[in-house]
């Protein structure tokens, strides 16, 4: 499309070198000012000398919003003010004051947007007739940007977290131990309260060491224990858990098993914890009443092989701006939560080679994970067949 754009303007280009070289050179540049207001990656735009919109190419309007003709005559601060973005220039502009890569972040129908401009003043016969801007839209760098921080505070936290849970285990091992030994004189001597004080502080301590091995967790890819099962195995250990839980908050579970689908590859621990917190998740999201539902299938075209489980709930969803944060470590909206539940989830599921996703609306939220099917190698045996029938409560 542009190469043929090229070729056309090239085509026009020939006639008029002949001869005259100042009409040559002005015919080129009339031809490269034409190109580069059509051009697809570059936002332009023209004002005259009271700061008013000449011209506004089709790439300015794409970036902005908004209708590109009816801004013709508008001063710019008036057009930028309708469109609620703060420039990072005014008027000055046109006293000669140049300026480059200055950023102008906005929000447009809930989507974040970042340019980058750059302007200067066009002067002619040393007059200045207006000034010109350059906008390029760096959004997509931006994400791309935000993705390497993200990871690379994923990875400090984890560091921390590992220094930090390491050090803490020794000498948690060493409290319990010690209470463990006072609970026990305190039996023996019949001493209630202060036997009862004991077992409160075991309890926390209990709670205390689940969150620093779930800190290990995250923190270090486990060695995982490979080996070919089903998802029916799996599900068969986390339903009773998941059903006693659920029925406590009136919310019925249904598991839809797919006694087809080939076994995965993928530690059987591991997997249990994804179902579990994931259950969890759907089961705290939905309060008093709701619908839990496990649902086996073949993954989607673009992951062939795969073998997909949707854990789906009937609750309140997750709100678009906030999608991208739940995988963050310690990013939770609950009281009592550690925020540490989804980054183990996606942890394992990326240790496992798998894939774990999630849409949500209104009307309640879809995690699914994907992990690799055992290829029908005859070599490798499946662990605990026997998906399970269909299965409500
Ligand atoms: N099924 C869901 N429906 C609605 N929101 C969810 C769902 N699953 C997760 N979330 C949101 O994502 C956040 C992070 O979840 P995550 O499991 O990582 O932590 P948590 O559940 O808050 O705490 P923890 O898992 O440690 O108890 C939750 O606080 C909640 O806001
Ligand atoms: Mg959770």
């Amino acid at each position: 499309m542009r190469d043929k754009r090229l070729q056309q303007g090239a085509a026009r280009a020939v006639a008029p070198w002949r001869g005259d070289s100042r009409a040559r050179r002005d015919h080129f540049v009339r031809v490269f000012a034409e190109r580069m207001l059509a051009d697809e990656g570059t936002g332009v735009m023209l004002v005259d000398a009271d700061y008013r919109i000449v011209e506004a190419n089709p790439m300015a309007s794409a970036i902005f919003g908004g209708d590109r003709f009816s801004w013709e005559g508008q001063p710019a601060d008036v057009w930028a003010e309708e469109l609620g973005v703060v420039l990072p220039f005014g008027r000055s502009i046109l006293q000669g004051e140049s300026f480059r890569n200055r950023k102008v972040a906005w929000t447009r129908d809930g989507v974040s947007r970042e340019v980058v401009v750059d302007g200067d003043a066009l002067v002619s016969g040393g007059q200045v007739i207006g000034a010109y801007m350059l906008f390029h839209d760096v959004t997509p760098w931006m994400m791309l940007e935000e993705q390497v921080r993200r990871s690379d505070r994923l990875k400090m936290i984890g560091q921390v977290a590992a220094g930090t849970a390491h050090e803490i285990r020794n000498p948690l091992t060493a409290i319990k131990g010690f209470v463990q030994l006072m609970k026990k004189s305190f039996d023996e001597r019949q001493m209630g309260k202060e036997q009862n004080y004991a077992n409160i502080v075991l309890s926390e301590l209990d709670r205390v060491q689940e969150l620093v091995g779930e800190f290990l967790l995250l923190s270090k890819s486990k060695e995982t224990k490979l080996s070919s099962l089903r998802i029916g195995a799996v599900m068969r250990e986390m339903l009773p858990m998941l059903r006693n839980e659920a029925t406590l908050h009136d919310i019925t579970v249904r598991y839809e098993s797919k006694p087809d689908l080939p076994p995965v590859l993928a530690d059987k621990e591991m997997l249990k914890q994804v179902i579990l917190n994931l259950g969890k998740n759907a089961i705290e999201a939905m309060g008093k009443g709701g619908r839990l539902l496990i649902r086996e299938r073949h993954s989607d075209a673009a992951l062939p092989g795969y073998v997909s489980v949707d854990i789906s709930d009937t609750g309140s969803g997750i709100p678009p701006h906030t999608l991208e944060r739940i995988f963050d470590p310690f990013y939770t909206t609950k009281e009592n939560g550690t925020g540490l539940g989804l980054s183990i989830c996606q942890r394992i599921v990326h240790d496992l080679g798998g894939e774990i996703g999630v849409e949500s609306s209104a009307d309640g939220t879809v995690f699914t994970v994907s992990i690799p099917s055992v290829s029908s190698d005859p070599g490798i045996q499946s662990s605990g067949g026997g998906a399970l029938p269909h299965d409500d409560v």
